[in-house]
């Protein structure tokens, strides 16, 4: 097929001509970006579900197929064979990491795995119970008063040095909130751990009492936060492009992605299942009369981890979610009944006409849950978990924007439907 290389608007009676683009990928994509100055005219596309706010060669997805790739590597195979670390590289600087530079980058986040001492007392200015969500955005903004640094990056070495301290700090100040919030001492990093046991051992560590990271577990997490790593333009990491398009410098850009994270329709959906799934065991209703209340609307009520902004189609990611999840449990020869109610929901929801005729499919956070609490990680740091996934996905976006020479400010416009224009009214007189 020989694509066209221009579309045409009609508008007022005139017509322009918009170049089309198109992706390594065969997507097609019309270029507006004169069209307001030729014009006048904008274009409206609330929630931007039509809109392609920037050229990426970071993350490919095809929703209509459920594929997921990072760099061109499938996530199946990420998943098998990857480490987070390694894909974290990848995902970042777009290929797969050479022995020595895999090497390398370990070592520097091994280096860069304590927070400066001083932040550690942020800490006490947080009431017990702080969601640990925005505690994490907190303290990742701080880090730009400690690594004054790297608020302006000019060179690959600068880059690599706050790319590492941030995907290695984050675990630490991500275990800190933890143990704030349930009153117990912070763990310091320890050198010998990977990235996942050192993460486990932060988050239960006792004063004479050691956690030994389990390698199921240790899998597990690390399957977990590769299923996480990006997500093409989603709505943290347009966040963060967002305000990295201003000139802002990383730390503070990734500390809105966590915020944007946060909501119940995007990150926050992995706690809201598992509070979906507890609310139909502890209320005793089963599953098909729970499809029924969402499919009714009730109370505004969704079926919590299904449907998805691209996805029409199963999300790869959750297919590979279930597996771990079934396979976890059954090594560390645990029931869930948690896990039990999904499978009944999804497989009534997947042949529900409803359902159907929608393309609601389960999404990442369907089993993420299951799998993350069948490892012993606690419903609040869910999302935190997520948060740290997605670490590498915001900062290889943002090094993409940083590096753009065609890069503006993101500045969309609106349509106005305000009043028009009327007088001030002095107080005694309204
Ligand atoms: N349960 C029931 N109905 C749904 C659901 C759901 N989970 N999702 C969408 N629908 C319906 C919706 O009511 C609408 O129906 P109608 O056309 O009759 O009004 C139709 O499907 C289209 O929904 P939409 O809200 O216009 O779709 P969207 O692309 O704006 O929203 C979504 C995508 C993920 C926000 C939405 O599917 C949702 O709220 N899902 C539940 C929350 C969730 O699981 N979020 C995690 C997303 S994946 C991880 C991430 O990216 O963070």
């Amino acid at each position: 097929m020989v694509m066209a290389k221009s579309a045409k608007l009609e508008l007022n009676g005139q017509t322009y001509e918009l170049p089309v683009v198109e992706g390594t990928e065969g997507q097609v994509g019309i270029d507006i970006s004169h069209f307001y100055r030729k014009s006048g005219a904008v274009m409206l596309d609330a929630g931007y579900g039509n809109t392609a706010s920037c050229k990426s060669a970071i993350t490919y997805i095809d929703g209509d197929k459920g594929i997921l790739r990072y760099r061109g590597i499938p996530i199946e195979q990420l998943a098998e064979k990857s480490t987070f670390v390694e894909t974290a590289w990848l995902v970042i600087w777009g290929r797969l990491p050479t022995k020595e530079e895999a090497e390398h980058f370990s070592q520097q986040l091994t280096a860069h795995a304590a927070i400066h001492e001083d932040l550690r007392h942020h800490y006490e200015g947080f009431p017990a119970g702080a969601p640990p969500m925005a505690i994490l955005s907190a303290m990742i903004n701080a880090l730009s008063c400690y690594h004054s640094d790297y608020l302006s990056i000019d060179e690959d070495a600068k880059f690599e040095g706050a790319a590492a301290r941030l995907i290695s700090q984050v675990r630490t100040l991500a275990a800190a909130s933890y143990r704030k919030s349930i009153g117990a001492p912070m763990n310091y990093p320890r050198p010998d751990f990977k990235y996942c046991e050192n993460f486990l051992h932060m988050m239960f560590s006792n004063p004479y009492d050691d956690y030994i990271p389990d390698p199921d577990v240790a899998r597990a997490l690390n399957l977990f936060l590769i299923l996480h790593a990006d997500h093409e333009q989603n709505c943290s990491t347009s966040t963060v492009r967002m305000v990295a398009s201003s000139g802002a410098n990383l730390f503070t850009s990734c500390a809105s992605g966590v915020s944007a994270l946060w909501g119940p329709l995007h990150g926050g959906a992995n706690v809201a299942v598992i509070e979906m799934l507890e609310n139909i065991r502890n209320s005793g209703i089963s599953p098909r009369e729970f499809l029924e209340k969402v499919k009714n609307r009730e109370n505004h009520i969704r079926l919590m981890g299904f449907g998805h902004r691209v996805y029409k189609n199963f999300d790869p990611r959750s297919k590979i979610l279930r597996e771990a999840a079934n396979k976890v449990l059954a090594k560390l020869h645990k029931k869930n009944d948690l896990l039990e109610i999904a499978q009944e929901l999804s497989e009534l929801a997947l042949h529900d006409d409803y359902f159907v005729e929608r393309r609601l499919y389960p999404n990442v956070d369907f089993y993420s849950g299951t799998l993350l609490r069948a490892i012993g990680i606690p419903t609040n740091m869910f999302t935190v978990l997520f948060a740290i996934g997605r670490i590498p996905g915001w900062i290889a976006n943002w090094k993409e924007n940083h590096a753009d020479p065609d890069s503006k400010i993101n500045r969309p416009r609106q349509i106005y439907i305000g009043k028009t224009q009327n007088d001030y009214i002095p107080r005694g007189e309204r």
